[in-house]
Order: C-alpha cells, then structure tokens, then sequence
C-alpha cells in the first residue's frame, strides 16, 4: 500500500474506530430506565416487563427508577439533562411526551431534547367508577353526575396528564363539573377509588383492568373505536353514549438528546426483541395493550409518531385552555 493510501485507510479506520468499539462493548453496566410515575401504576408495570427482558437481551440489569412529581415533568428534565451515553433511558407517554409540553412552561423540549429509542405499546383507556357507584352505565354515570353537580371527584396523575385531559374533554361533551385530583401516579389514584376515597378515573386499561376483572371497579366504557380483545364485555365509548372520546394513549422509551446512533441501535433492538417475544405480547394484550408493527418500532417512526401527535393535540389542549399550572 502506498504511503499516502495507507494514511488515508488508517484515518479513515480512526474514525470509525470509536463507534465500533463501543457498539461492541455497550452496555458493559447497568442502564437505568427512569419510569415517570410511582411504582404499580401503568407505566412501571409496562416499564418492567421491558427492563425485565432487556436484561436477558443486553446482558446487563435494567434498573427501574421511580421519579414522580410535576404530571413527569420532574422525570422528563432529568432525563433529557442526563449523560447522553445510553445508560439513562425514560419511558414516557402521550402524557409526559406529547401533552406536558402543552400544559406547562417546561425547562425541556419534550421532542427535540431526546433520541426516541422505540415505540412500545398503545392502549385505550377506561372510564371506571369506585365499587358503591350508583350508575350502572355510562348514561346513568353523566346522569349522576349531572344530578351532583361539582360533587364528585376524579382521580389523575397529576395537572395536564392523560387522566386530566381526558377528564376535561368529558365534561365538555357531557356539561358536567366535577374536582380533579392529583397524585403522583394512577397506581395510587387507583388505589384510592378502591377505597371509595375518589368516584370516577379516566384510567389506561392497562393501569384498570385487573381490579376491573376482580370486580373492584365499575368500568363504564372504552376510549377506543373498538372492544378490547381482552375486555369484550366493556363498551366502546360510541356504544354507551360518548361518541368520539377515543383517547389512545401509547408508550414508548427515550435517551437524551445525541446518545449515539450505534448505542440507539443496540437499545432499540433489545426492545424489538421484546416485543417480538409471543410472552411479551401476550401479557401485553392482556393489560389492553396493542404491539405497534415492526415498521412502527423504529426509531423514526417514533419521531415521526411524535411529532405527528404534537401537532394534533397541541391546539386542541390549548383551546380546551387546559393548563397544569
Ligand atoms: C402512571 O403510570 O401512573 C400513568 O402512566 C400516569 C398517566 O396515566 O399519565
């Protein structure tokens, strides 16, 4: 080789050489998955089953982090401030990755902050009562509601999240008034509607539908345009006299912002191997959650996804004057 092809070959060499070497060692520790919310609600119990099988595919610990606080916010800012190296990831939501951005001034970009890593699941959510609701359907619920006016109370995750959103949209449609209450998370707004301590959720299926199953909660209808395959019995909410509420409210985990492509791609295929696993979809279609296609898992089309569902909800949550703060 002449001296002047040789130089070239071995810059050329360099310059690759760090990408190929960390693809080849990453991940060489544990990755920490910061879940948004507190621990038992629906995002940790999906943020599990993933870290769960990532584990086996990476070879190292997936660690869970609970960071509650501020409708995720509080989750989202240190996760996109984290060492951009693929060992800090989040899992977030329509909530915290489409609506937080609309709801309250945050010191964060919710799409151009982060590298979307994949799209995890999709699901609808429940319209659910507390056991000793009078209603029995959804029509005799917005008739109580309308018979107590400002009386009852609904449960969310926080000022601005899905449950909240949701909740308003409702009122909307129905001309009902009713008090939100915030928590750290739907695990323990959930809790409190078992208790009686709360009336109404506007709850992701995947958060409900065990208590729904026991009979520990009254579900009054389905955001969606379709039964849940494993929930045939709950109307959608067309059926049971709602028509249009459709709410899908679909997950998916981010790195911060310029986590290298090699170390994207090594994070995303462990998460495709996820949800390609027939037990991994299986629990998934259980809590009400649908597998996006392989052309969906990408991360492009959760860039594209995102940025497409921004574009939507942003002017209907500002016209509905909805405002965390
Ligand atoms: C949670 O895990 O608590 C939820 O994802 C909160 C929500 O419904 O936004």
């Amino acid at each position: 080789m002449k001296r002047r092809d040789f130089i070239k070959a071995a810059v050329g060499a360099a310059a690759v050489w760090p990408a190929t070497v960390r693809a080849q060692t990453f991940p060489s520790r544990s990755i920490t998955l910061i879940v948004p919310f507190a621990a038992g609600g629906p995002t940790d119990v999906l943020a599990r089953i993933l870290a769960e099988h990532m584990r086996g595919t990476l070879g190292q610990t997936v660690l869970i982090e609970n960071v509650t606080g501020a409708s995720g916010a509080i989750a989202g800012l240190r996760a996109a401030r984290a060492a951009p190296d693929g060992y800090t990831l989040t899992i977030g939501h329509w909530g915290t990755h489409v609506l937080n951005g609309a709801v309250t001034s945050l010191q964060y970009d919710v799409l151009n902050d982060f590298e979307p890593v994949a799209l995890v699941g999709n699901g609808p959510q429940l319209i659910i009562g507390k056991p000793k609701l009078p209603a029995k359907d959804l029509r005799e619920l917005i008739g109580w509601l309308k018979d107590n006016p400002n009386k009852a109370t609904a449960g969310t995750a926080g000022p601005g999240s899905g449950a909240h959103v949701a909740g308003v949209f409702f009122q909307n449609l129905t001309g009902t008034g009713f008090a939100f209450v915030p928590y750290r998370g739907a695990g323990p707004a959930l809790n409190d509607l078992m208790a009686g301590q709360i009336d109404i959720m506007f709850d992701q299926a995947t958060n409900s539908l065990p208590q729904v199953r026991g009979g520990t909660v009254k579900a009054y209808a389905v955001t969606s345009r379709t039964r849940l395959a494993s929930a045939p019995d709950i109307p959608t909410v067309d059926e049971a006299g709602l028509p249009g509420l459709y709410i899908a409210y679909w997950h998916a985990v981010w790195a911060p912002k310029q986590t290298p492509a090699d170390v994207i791609g090594t994070l995303n295929a462990a998460v495709r191997v996820a949800l390609a696993d027939p037990v991994v979809q299986r629990r998934f279609l259980e809590l009400g959650q649908e597998t996006p296609p392989p052309e969906k898992q990408t991360p492009a089309a959760l860039k594209e996804h995102q940025a497409a569902e921004i574009e939507k909800w942003w002017p209907i949550v500002k016209a509905a004057n909805i405002r965390a703060e």
